[in-house]
This record gives C-alpha cells, sequence and structure tokens, in this order.
C-alpha cells in the first residue's frame, strides 16, 4: 500500500472483548467480529486514535515512530480484516449513495436499534399491559411532534423537487398522531389527559435531533425519517410484537387495531421510499457529507436505543404517572 495516497478510515467498533486465556481482542463491528491478537490489538489503538484524530496514512510512520513498510503491511491488514475502509473523494450521485452505502448497512442499524431487552421482555411474558400503554403514549408524543420537524426540514431544504416532497410528506403526516391515541383511548386512556400530558425527556430529545439534523442537511434529516420508517416496513419483524401483547398482557385488539391502520397507510403513502426518491434529486455527494449523512443515520439509531430504554424505565415503575401531567404551578 502507498501511504502517500491512501485515504482509510477506521470502521466503528460497538465492542470489544479480551480472551483472558490468550490476550486475543475481539472487535465487534456492525456486521462483523474481528480478532486480533494482543501485539495487533497494541497497533490497532495506536493507529486508530491517529486517524480519527483526522491524521493521514502518510503521517502514520513519523507519528508512530515505526519503518513506512512495516506501517503500510499492518494498514493492509487491517483493510482486509475488514477494520479500514477507503474513503474516496469522488462525490457520488444521490441515487449511488441510496444503493451502496445506505442499503447495505440499514439491516445491521434496524437490528440494532431493536437489540433493547425491551422487546424480548414485551414477548417473552416479562412485560405488561401498561409498559404497552406507555410505549404508546410516546409513540403518540413523537408522531405529533412531527409538526416541530417536518415542516421546518422543508422550510430548510434549497432544493425545489426535495422540499416538494417533503411538503408532501408531512401533509400525509401531521395528523397520524391520532392513531396512537385511539389506541391509548381502548386502554382506557382518557384522550384530552393524552394530549396534554407531558413525553418523556428522551422523546423530546428524538424529535428535537430531528430539527437538528433539518437544520443541518435536508439529507441528513431523510435518512434519519428513513431510519424510522424502516423500523414500519418489515410486518414480519412487528406483528408477533402485537400478536403477544394481546395474548401475554389482554391488551385489547381495539388498541392494536390503529396501529395496524397506520402501518397500512403510511405502506400505501410508500413513506419508505421516500429516502430513495430524495437521493435521486441529489446529483453529487462528497465524501465528507456522505460521512455526515451516515453519521446522523446512526445516531438515529442510538436515539431508538435509548427511546425505547427510557420508555421502559419510566413506565415499568408503577407508581410513575401515566400519562406524565404537565407541571402545575398549583398542585405541584
Ligand atoms: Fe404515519
Amino acid at each position: 500500500m502507498n501511504l502517500d495516497c491512501l485515504h482509510l478510515l477506521p470502521r466503528r467498533v460497538y465492542a470489544t472483548r479480551t480472551d483472558e486465556s490468550n490476550g486475543d481482542v475481539a472487535l465487534t463491528l456492525s456486521d462483523a467480529e474481528v480478532v486480533l491478537d494482543a501485539r495487533g490489538y497494541a497497533v490497532w489503538q495506536k493507529v486508530v486514535e491517529r486517524l480519527a484524530a483526522g491524521q493521514p496514512c502518510r503521517a502514520l510512520p513519523a507519528l508512530l515512530d515505526r519503518p513506512a513498510g512495516e506501517v503500510s503491511q499492518a494498514l493492509a491488514r487491517f483493510h482486509e480484516a475488514g477494520l479500514l475502509v477507503e474513503a474516496s473523494d469522488v462525490p457520488v450521485s444521490g441515487s449511488h449513495f441510496h444503493e451502496h452505502e445506505f442499503a447495505p448497512v440499514l439491516p445491521a442499524w434496524l437490528n440494532k436499534a431493536f437489540s433493547h431487552p425491551f422487546w424480548d421482555r414485551m414477548t417473552s411474558g416479562r412485560g405488561s399491559k401498561r409498559l404497552y400503554a406507555g410505549w404508546l403514549v410516546e409513540l403518540y408524543h413523537y408522531t405529533r411532534n412531527a409538526n416541530r420537524h417536518m415542516p421546518l426540514a422543508a422550510a430548510h431544504c434549497r432544493n425545489k423537487p426535495v422540499k416538494t416532497l417533503l411538503a408532501k410528506h408531512y401533509e400525509e403526516e401531521w395528523n397520524h398522531y391520532h392513531f396512537f391515541s385511539r389506541a391509548a383511548a381502548a386502554m382506557d386512556i382518557d384522550p384530552v389527559l393524552v394530549r396534554e400530558s407531558e413525553p418523556l425527556p428522551m422523546t423530546m430529545a428524538m424529535s428535537d435531533f430531528m430539527r437538528q439534523a433539518a437544520r443541518t442537511d435536508v439529507m441528513c434529516y431523510a435518512i434519519c425519517s428513513a431510519v424510522l420508517e424502516g423500523t414500519t416496513t418489515d410486518s414480519a419483524a412487528f406483528n408477533p410484537f402485537y400478536e403477544k401483547v394481546r395474548e401475554l398482557y389482554g391488551v385489547p385488539e381495539a388498541a392494536v387495531t390503529p396501529i395496524y391502520e397506520h402501518l397500512e397507510l403510511d405502506g400505501k403513502y410508500q413513506h419508505a421510499d421516500l429516502f430513495k426518491e430524495i437521493c435521486s434529486h441529489e446529483p453529487a455527494i462528497g465524501a465528507r457529507r456522505a460521512a455526515m449523512v451516515l453519521d446522523f443515520g446512526h445516531q438515529m439509531v442510538e436515539h431508538i436505543w435509548l427511546w425505547t430504554d427510557a420508555i421502559e424505565r419510566y413506565y415499568a415503575d408503577d407508581t410513575q404517572p401515566l400519562p406524565r401531567p404537565r407541571f402545575d404551578a398549583a398542585l405541584d
């Protein structure tokens, strides 16, 4: 490998595990696990620290105080193992970005978003009717908060056809919170109380993250939306959840039917394809912008996980009010 013209980036490592018997270290990537021996891992740590700090490959021999040939060999091994990827500076079309950079990582992202123990708890009988109700209330708030980020995204967008697509998406989505309100009502939660309740901080954080994305770059916004829509298209994944909550916790059918109606309606609008369509209107995306867009998508995955975590922690506690009342100067 010629260090002068190399531009390598370290892949994101989700977990590291050391085998105490031999010192080997297993690095978990989104789609694979790479095992390094203790010496290899020590080199990897030094390399990743420099590359993550923005140092070019050609600077590594001096920074690590090693001969160029040795550094080049180590980089080649890490690259071959999948720990390093080549970052191209050549801009690609939006459609190319969607097909080659977004679509391949989406399944691993969705797996991660749904790796929270909440899902296993709910489908294995260790959940509760109350947890389902709390989940509905927070979904109500998140969906209602579309009114805070969707028009903002359209307002910030400078690309006319994309702005039109965002406005259409908003027009179709703005009142979908009623599906969750109806489902909650079927569990004896007064719709007025739901409307006047306070969302969990993490529900607000997720909506505000969408606002941040909307202000940053329309592609950053659209990828987050695509990640979330991606969670609603795989009926084989979500149907067992709804069937199980009915069977295990006696959740009434009327508290599930509106959810199916919503999924069906969004399916009819083809919202899951919106990101692909938006990408088709982006003629050129440079490497730096592509990395930023992917980073926003990945952060959305983190938000979904943390949101699930917040919902589980709050609503698993029977002493907490459901829904959360707003602060009242007289009562509080
Ligand atoms: Fe919707």
